[in-house]
This record gives C-alpha cells, structure tokens and sequence, in this order.
C-alpha cells in the first residue's frame, strides 16, 4: 500500500499554512492506493442514486463492453512455452481470452475494470468468463457476422468482435442490447450500467489498405457517434465510458528482429504484426500516418464527449477517458508472444487500472497532454464514499 501525494503539490503553501498541512493529510488519509484491490475499504451502503451525476462503483450493476481483439481478449495468455519448442503456432494460441479483457473480465483473479467494480458491487451482472476460438468478422460479411455471438455464455456483454473497427460497433450493439435484455437479475430500467468503447487499433491499420473510407476520421466519428446514439437511445440508466485510442504504430519498431516475438528464419520482420497490421508491411511515413490518425480520432472521440455531455439526463451521460499509453515502450513481456501486436496479460491488467484511476478524475484532471509509461507495480485508487464516477 501507499498513500498518494497526488494533491501534495504546492511546499511553498505547506510551509505557510498548518491548516492547509492538516487538510492535506486529511486527504491524504482519505485517498488511498493500494497493489491489490482486495485491500481497498468497502464503501458504506446508501441507497442508490437517482441522477446518474451521482454514480458510485457500487452502484454499477451491468457492465458491458464494445472494441476490437484487444477487448476480446485475443492472444492473451501468450504461447506459454518459455521460448522454447518451434516456435510455430499452435492454433489453441488463436483464443479469446475473454474473461481476462482489461475492461469486461470477470474471471476469478484477473485485474481487470469489471472486476475493480466487482469489488464494490458483487452482484455485477455482464462481465465476460473464461475464453473461445477466436473468430475474426470485420464488417457485415453477409451473414451479419452471426458466428460470432454463439458463444453468449462466454462473452457475456464483450461485445467485441476481433478484428473490429469503429463501423463494426452497430453490429456489436446488436449483440449487446439482446443480450442484456436475456440476463437473470437484470432490471433493465432501473438497473444502472456502465458500457466502455474501446476502438481503433484495427481503423488505424486498415488506413494502408486499399478501400479505407471507413476509417478517415470522420468516418470512424460518425460510427462512434452513432453507437452512442443508439446507446442512448435504447439504454436507460447507462453511463458511456469511451476510451481514447491506442497509438499502434510504436509496436513496429519495438518488436522488430525480437527473439520474443519468433521472427522465422530470423528474418527481423518476419513477425505477425506484419500481417496483422497492413502499415506494417508500408513505409515509415505510413505508420506516422497511423499516429496522425490515432490524434485526429482521439480529438473526435473528445468532440462526441462534449457533444453528448452538453445532452446528459438524469440517466445518461458520457465519460471520456484519454488513453495515451506509450505503446512502443511496453516492455515485451507485456505484449502477447504469440503475434508481438496484441497487449498479453501484463498490458491488459496495466491498462485496466489506468482506466479505473482516471474514471473518478474530472475531465480536468484526466492525462490529455501526458503520455503514460508502463509501470508493472502500477497502484490502484480506492474510492471513498465521497468519490464519484466523473462526468463533469
Ligand atoms: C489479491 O488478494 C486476494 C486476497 O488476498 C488474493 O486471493 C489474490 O490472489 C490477490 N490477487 C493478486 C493479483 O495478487
Ligand atoms: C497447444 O498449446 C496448448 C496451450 O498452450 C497446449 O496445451 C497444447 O498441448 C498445444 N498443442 C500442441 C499440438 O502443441
Ligand atoms: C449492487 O447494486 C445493486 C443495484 O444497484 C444494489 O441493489 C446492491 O445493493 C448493490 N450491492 C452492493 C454490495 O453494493
Ligand atoms: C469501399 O468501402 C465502401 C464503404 O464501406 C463501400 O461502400 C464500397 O463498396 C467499397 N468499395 C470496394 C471496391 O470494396
Ligand atoms: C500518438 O501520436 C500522436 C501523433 O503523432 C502524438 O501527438 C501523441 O503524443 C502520441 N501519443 C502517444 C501516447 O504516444
């Protein structure tokens, strides 16, 4: 455990005013963070809100979730081999981890946003257990991409659809709403929920391919748009928390001639991400071009937040949380070693306490302009009775 000094900003006034040293102790005392959230104080009971202004992570009773394979959970567990065998894939590796995703994973153990909540509410209905054969389905290939829900029973509300990009967030919902109209002790209308969006790894990358006009900026902010839209329109009592995009670009030189990540025939480039990724097999003005877009998406998701806090009810509203992890500085070990592109493990759990920390931050107060470093002893923030889930 540790205290955070966060507000422990200003010696100068420390020196001068004892009742500001008092008051900053007092808080001090109040703001904990801890390695283990089992260590976090419960939160005395209340009654719930009835203005969604007034949200506490007890009061959370459904949690959902749209994006792409990093939501799934895709590759998560890593090869597990300690380097060693072939190095070839093993098509069990091709799984969802989905209950260990760091913003809808409900498996027992596992730190991620759903079980931080869990914690404080253990009736949370929604968060997605155990894992699947991934199955990739961008956008409407005909059959409306119907395989891949038939795994309800796993995936829970984990809406996402590997390979997902912002246009495949409709077809998400499609899953989600039903879905969450069949879960037992569920009260649709005076139940509070919260759905993350998490989406853009995948537009970024198709930004290379040949037809990309899906993934220009206003197309992925119209797609985003209306997916908020329909969440609003469909969903009583439910806060939007949208998170700002992942700058992808920086895995291609982190990774590049990497042992970890099983180049063949030791060829640097021979890695997955190079097919995962078409600005990967492009030019270096192609992936700061992936960085450009990343910015120009994060300043439209920023846009969507505004536009529909200034529409916020007593049961909507939109939280946006900036993201801007330095991706190309992740430790390896955090990545999954089965294709060196998507998060594994550490960055899943990594990521997770970033978003929760910054869930109860006024927007003022969010990390726009810093850019987050990796930190495998990451703390995570209690709430305290006074805290709430920050729309303002
Ligand atoms: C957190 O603490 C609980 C209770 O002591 C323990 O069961 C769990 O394994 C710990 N989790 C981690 C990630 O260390
Ligand atoms: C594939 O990987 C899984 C999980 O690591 C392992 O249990 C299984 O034995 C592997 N299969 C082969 C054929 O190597
Ligand atoms: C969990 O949430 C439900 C619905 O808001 C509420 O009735 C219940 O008291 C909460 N449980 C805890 C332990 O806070
Ligand atoms: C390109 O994408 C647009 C928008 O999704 C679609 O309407 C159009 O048919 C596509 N064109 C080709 C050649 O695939
Ligand atoms: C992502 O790329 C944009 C555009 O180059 C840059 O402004 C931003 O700081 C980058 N963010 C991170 C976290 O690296």
């Amino acid at each position: 455990m540790f205290i955070n000094t966060r507000k422990n900003k200003n010696t100068l006034a420390l020196l001068l005013n004892p009742l500001l040293i008092f008051s900053i102790l007092i808080q001090n005392v109040s703001s904990l963070s801890v390695s283990n959230i089992s260590e976090c104080p419960p939160i005395p009971a209340r009654s719930g809100p009835s203005d969604i202004g007034d949200l506490r992570p007890d009061d959370i009773k459904v949690i959902g979730a749209l994006g792409d394979s990093i939501m799934a959970g895709f590759a998560l567990e890593g090869i597990n081999d300690d380097l060693g065998g072939t190095g070839l894939l093993n098509l069990s590796t091709l799984t969802e981890f989905r209950g260990k995703s760091w913003g809808i994973g409900g498996d027992e153990g596992a730190i991620t946003l759903a079980n931080l909540v869990k914690h404080y509410n253990s009736s949370l209905e929604g968060p997605s257990v155990g894992k699947h054969f991934a199955y990739f389905c961008k956008e409407d290939d005909g059959d409306g991409c119907d395989a891949q829900f038939k795994h309800g029973e796993v995936d829970v509300l984990d809406a996402a659809i590997s390979g997902g990009i912002a246009a495949s967030l409709d077809m998400e919902l499609d899953y989600l709403l039903q879905r969450m109209a069949q879960l037992p002790n569920v009260n649709l209308v005076t139940d509070w929920k919260m759905i993350t969006i998490q989406i853009g790894s995948n537009d970024q990358c198709a930004s290379c391919s040949g037809n990309n006009s899906d993934v220009t900026a206003d197309a992925y902010a119209a797609y985003v748009d209306a997916a908020v839209q329909r969440i609003r329109n469909n969903v009583p009592r439910v806060l939007v928390n949208l998170v700002g995009t992942f700058n992808v670009s920086g895995l291609y030189e982190l990774t590049r001639g990497q042992q970890y990540c099983r180049p063949l025939f030791g060829q640097p480039d021979w890695i997955l991400n190079r097919m995962e990724c078409s600005c990967f097999k492009g030019t270096d003005q192609d992936r700061a071009n992936m960085d450009t877009l990343s910015a120009q998406y994060n300043a439209k998701l920023f846009e969507i937040y505004q536009k529909y806090n200034a529409e916020k009810t007593e049961g909507f509203a939109i939280a946006y949380t900036p993201a801007n992890i330095n991706v190309g500085g992740l430790p390896l070990e955090a990545l999954s070693n089965v294709d060196c592109f998507h998060p594994g493990r550490l960055a899943h759990e990594w990521i997770s306490k970033v978003v929760w920390n910054n869930i109860f931050k006024p927007q003022a107060e969010k990390p726009y302009s810093n850019i987050l470093e990796y930190n495998a002893n990451e703390q995570i923030y209690c709430p305290t009775e006074d805290d709430r889930i920050r729309i303002d």
